[in-house]
């Protein structure tokens, strides 16, 4: 899958619907160049923030980053496959893949995910989940959806 970035204010949308801020923590899968978790740590006051990349030449620009904002201490980027990843202490997750990808993955959500944990999509829907909110925001000439999810509400 590309790395088609999320834009910024976007990107802050996904986090207000998602309610983040301290006593958080945050995992971005397919993070890219780590700008949702940076956001979270920057902005949202998160406790700390994850970013989940299998590219490498893009986990090493999210970790550049995180370090040229001083933002290491709380942003995290592990290289790994995020079908492997152990996700079990998120409070929030939030996702740019696409539906089929959502798809595969919810399994391993509804599994390891605690009750209550959010599930923030940009753009695509986990089919047959439940959004509790959903909103949709402009930027430019696009108009971009995005998606809340909880577990235990979202899933049965
Ligand atoms: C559409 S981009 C979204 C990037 C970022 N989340 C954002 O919203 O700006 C999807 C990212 O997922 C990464 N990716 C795809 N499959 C992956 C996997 N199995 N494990 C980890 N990362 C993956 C890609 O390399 C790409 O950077």
């Amino acid at each position: 899958m590309p790395f088609v970035p999320t834009p910024l204010p976007v990107a802050r949308k996904m986090l207000e619907l998602a309610g983040a801020g301290p006593g958080d923590i945050l995992y971005d899968l397919g993070c890219g160049d780590g700008r949702i978790p940076l956001l979270a740590v920057k902005e949202f006051n998160v406790d700390k923030a994850i970013c989940i990349e299998l590219r490498e030449d893009l986990a090493d620009k999210a970790e550049e980053e995180a370090e040229r904002q001083g933002l290491k201490g709380r942003m995290e980027v592990r290289r790994e496959d995020m079908f492997k990843a152990d996700i079990s202490d998120a409070t929030i997750v939030t996702l740019f893949l696409l539906t089929s990808v959502n798809n595969e993955l919810a399994p391993k959500l509804r599994k390891e995910l605690r009750r209550g944990t959010r599930i923030v999509s940009h753009e695509f829907q986990i089919t047959g989940w439940r959004p509790l909110a959903f909103a949709t925001i402009s930027e430019g000439h696009i108009s971009h959806n995005i998606y809340l999810y909880v577990i235990g509400y979202s899933t049965r």
